[in-house]
């Protein structure tokens, strides 16, 4: 039964693969049996996430990408096709976070916000879509990095929240325009999870209290996403298309 999570003969594509989630999702994804691209602006962090894929017996090809541009995309494609043929899971990792209040917004700041986390998704998930034209897009698997935040609320966080919100119905425009075609797109919202963008936020009085709020009385560990990612990007999921995966101890349920 567990068979049908295996990624075998797969190829993977996950950005921001070189810290955090995405780091932990290439891994996860190449345990699986997938052969896994992995894509950010920090070759040096793409090093380290390849390092762990092959010493676990895995493979991995780290490619340079920064997910605002078109035009990088499009030849971070060309590498991976070269290198492990047609991408069939794409996971829509990379993200950036900013605390200001809106109105000390900056303009770009909030422009790179939106870029990274929502232009992003758009530019790599068609890119994907106009190639698997070409050929064979059955076993198309999106997965979007969504956020709790895309729901709850925070002080200062107006851009972020904006963007992961528009992120899930982003999700749900790829699942009504491509299911007819077989491409399935679906997200993880998570919760609070250990990162570079979280570094500093636990420790505190403020973090602590904030782990008293959720339900199951602290924040995620990574390994607590490995089945929900492998739900979605493999065949166990076939009928799942356009859902939205909560996975935060139950931290939404606390709304009072
Ligand atoms: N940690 C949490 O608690 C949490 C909760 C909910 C949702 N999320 C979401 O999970 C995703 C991963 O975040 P994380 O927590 O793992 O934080 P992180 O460690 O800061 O990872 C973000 C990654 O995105 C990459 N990235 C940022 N801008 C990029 C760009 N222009 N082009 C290519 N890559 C870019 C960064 O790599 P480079 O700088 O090397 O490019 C970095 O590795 C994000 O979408 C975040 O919003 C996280």
């Amino acid at each position: 039964m567990t068979d049908i999570f295996r990624l075998d003969g797969k190829t993977a594509l996950v950005t921001g693969a070189g810290t955090g989630l995405g780091q932990h999702f290439a891994q996860v994804l190449a345990r699986a049996g997938a052969r896994v691209v992995i894509a950010a602006r920090r070759s040096e962090k793409l090093a380290e996430t390849e390092s762990l894929i092959t010493a676990a017996g895995g493979e991995a090809f780290a490619v340079s990408l920064d997910v605002r541009s078109a035009s990088n995309i499009s030849t971070a494609f060309d590498a991976a096709e070269s290198r492990f043929g047609a991408v069939d899971i794409l996971v829509n990792n990379a993200g950036l976070g900013g605390k200001t209040e809106l109105v000390d917004y900056q303009e770009a700041k909030w422009d790179a916000i939106f870029d990274t986390n929502v232009k992003a998704a758009w530019l790599l998930s068609t890119e994907l879509i106009r190639r698997s034209r070409q050929g064979d897009s059955s076993s198309i698997s999106i997965v979007n990095i969504a956020s709790i935040l895309a729901v709850g609320a925070k002080f200062g966080l107006g851009p972020y929240m904006a963007s992961k919100a528009a992120i899930v119905q982003l999700t749900r425009a790829m699942a009504l325009e491509w299911g007819d075609s077989g491409v399935r797109a679906n997200a993880i919202s998570p919760g609070y999870f250990l990162s570079e963008m979280t570094e500093g936020l636990f420790d505190t009085p403020e973090g602590r209290a904030m782990q008293e709020r959720i339900p199951v009385r602290r924040i995620g560990d990574l390994h607590e996403l490995s089945g929900p990612l492998l739900l979605l990007a493999s065949d166990a999921s076939t009928y799942m298309n356009g859902s939205v995966v909560t996975v935060d101890g139950g931290h939404l349920c606390r709304t009072l």
